[in-house]
């Protein structure tokens, strides 16, 4: 072992195996937690490994397959090799793979999407079953056998902590750096045994920056360099930009108001291009000195960091372009005490996301006219991605936004549309809904003042005199006059567009 080993514990150095042999141990039909969250901080070597097995499984008529569970979603060595060798029986929470998601609209796979921030609890109690295997990639181990967290914090803890028998991943790709960034709180607990989170400013550290684990429950020790895998983002275009300038108008007017404070509240941005480019657009703001209490830190922050606009970032992983990946991998060290990753429990905490009054900035599929919105369906039955951590912002935030731009697909889908399905925000936790078209303020006002709202400032002016048209009819001839509505036509776009696959009439 070389001196410069990032093993620094002998109990540890004693199980460094090969991939294939670690993979080996996991067997058939066993739930296993894996680190991950977006590309960042996933195992990498095992997973390969472990998807060659299920190959030959397959290829010999014997099946094998997983329950895997994860932070979110991870990188193609893991979702995409373990799906294409239709390893996996089920998965949870999140997932953005195209190979798995494929599988799961198919149904091949059972997928249970959830809020983020409850992965952890749920697992507490049991939900999951018994946890058989945690993966985790690490960036070392300790002399006294702690372990040096990677790129993305997830749900590790709780994997570590509940798994029969775990292997760890050493990633030597990963910065040394990256030791102090994190705060990893031992103190949550499930009810009646729950106390105050003790945080109460973004940039609070609560814990510990390694984590824990029973050295007799590690089987293996893999050693690995290979890097995290992320999708580039698209470069913002015109539409993002007009939505961000919307965005960015509004909060200027709330500073006015005397509701906002001048440097804004804790950022949350969601994952994607859209939360990507409004990012940057505030970066190019007049807002200073502010802070983001986030789940992922994308490419749009790690600029504002570098100009100075943002103070500090919280959040409990690293979702960024392959270019931005290398860069922070090569500079760590001059971000150490700019940015602090967490449990996902604690990074998207309703408490704490509450307390702190973040402002939740969020993409959305489609949003109906009263202001529901669709995070996670297209066309009512196929999976995108997942609710994801927009549930746990978007209810408890102090404002919640939505943003999306008003047509996909080339103009033949509406984002607004009569109905939404399924709802994943319901209109009491969607305060504002902004498109390229324009932004609705839905605060304080009833369910017919939110239509008339959305309508005429988010609606594609293809779309505006259909939904126009619908929702005359709905106030002349509605069961009742709180919502009007038309239940046999009110989901009759969807099926228009899956019968001749446009939404226009
Ligand atoms: N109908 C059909 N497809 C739609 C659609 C609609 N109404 N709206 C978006 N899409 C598709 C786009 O066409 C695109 O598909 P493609 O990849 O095949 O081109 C894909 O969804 C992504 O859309 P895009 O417009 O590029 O936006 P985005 O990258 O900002 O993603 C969401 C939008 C909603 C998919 C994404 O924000 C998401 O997964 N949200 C849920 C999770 C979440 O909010 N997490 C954040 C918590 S911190």
């Amino acid at each position: 072992m070389s001196q410069d080993s990032r093993i620094k514990s002998n109990a540890f150095r004693e199980k460094v195996m090969p991939a294939e042999a670690a993979a080996a141990l996991i067997t058939p039909g066993s739930t296993v937690g894996m680190s991950g969250f977006t590309g960042s901080g996933y195992p990498k070597a095992v997973p390969q490994a472990l998807a060659k097995h299920m190959e030959t499984a397959n290829a010999a008529g014997e099946k094998f397959r997983l329950r895997v569970l994860t932070g979110a979603s991870t990188g193609p060595e893991l979702d995409g090799a373990l799906a294409k060798a239709d390893g996996i029986e089920f998965r949870l929470p999140y997932n953005s793979d195209p190979i798995a998601r494929e599988k799961i609209n198919s149904g091949k796979m059972e997928y249970f999407d959830v809020h983020l921030s409850q992965v952890a609890p749920m697992t507490w109690q049991g939900f999951f079953g018994k946890l058989d295997t945690a993966v985790v990639e690490i960036v070392g181990v300790t002399e006294d056998g702690e372990l040096i967290p990677s790129s993305s914090v997830g749900n590790n803890k709780t994997w570590l902590d509940c798994a029969e028998k775990v292997i760890l991943e050493v990633n030597s790709w990963q910065n040394p750096a990256l030791h102090g960034m994190h705060d990893i709180y031992y103190g949550t607990a499930l009810p009646p045994n729950r106390k105050p989170i003790p945080l109460v400013r973004p940039d609070d550290r609560i814990g510990q920056t390694t984590f824990r684990v029973d050295p007799s429950k590690v089987v293996a020790v893999v050693e690995t360099d290979i890097p995290d895998r992320n999708l580039p983002f698209s470069p913002p275009d015109e539409t993002s930009q007009r939505i961000a300038a919307h965005l960015i108008e509004f909060f200027e007017h709330e500073v006015r108001k005397g509701r906002l404070p001048p440097h804004l509240l804790p950022l949350q941005s969601g994952v994607g291009n859209i939360a990507n480019a409004v990012l940057a657009g505030l970066n190019k703001s007049k807002f200073e000195n502010m802070t983001s209490y986030t789940e992922v830190i994308q490419d749009g922050m790690l600029d504002m960091l570098n100009s100075g606009k943002l103070r500090m970032a919280s959040a409990t992983a690293f979702s960024l372009s392959p270019e931005a990946a290398t860069n922070l991998n090569a500079n760590m060290a001059q971000y150490r005490d700019k940015m602090i990753l967490r449990p996902q429990e604690i990074s998207n905490h309703p408490e704490l996301v509450r307390r702190l009054g973040c402002i939740a900035m969020n993409g959305l599929i489609e949003a109906d006219i009263y202001g529901a919105v669709n995070s996670t369906h297209v066309m009512g039955s196929r999976i995108q991605n997942g609710i994801g951590g927009s549930g746990d912002f978007a209810r408890n935030a102090y404002i919640s936004v939505f943003m999306t731009p008003s047509t996909a697909k080339g103009g033949k889908i509406s984002a607004i549309v009569p109905m939404a399905s399924p709802v994943d925000h319901i209109n009491q936790d969607v305060q504002v809904i902004v498109t390229e078209q324009g932004l609705a303020d839905l605060r304080g006002l009833s369910p017919k003042q939110r239509a008339e709202t959305i309508i005429e400032n988010c609606a594609h002016p293809d779309y505006k005199p259909m939904l126009k048209d619908y929702y005359r009819r709905a106030r002349e001839h509605s069961y009742g006059q709180q919502s009007p509505c038309l239940p046999s036509e009110a989901l009759s776009w969807h099926q228009r567009f899956i019968d001749t696959g446009s939404m226009k009439a």
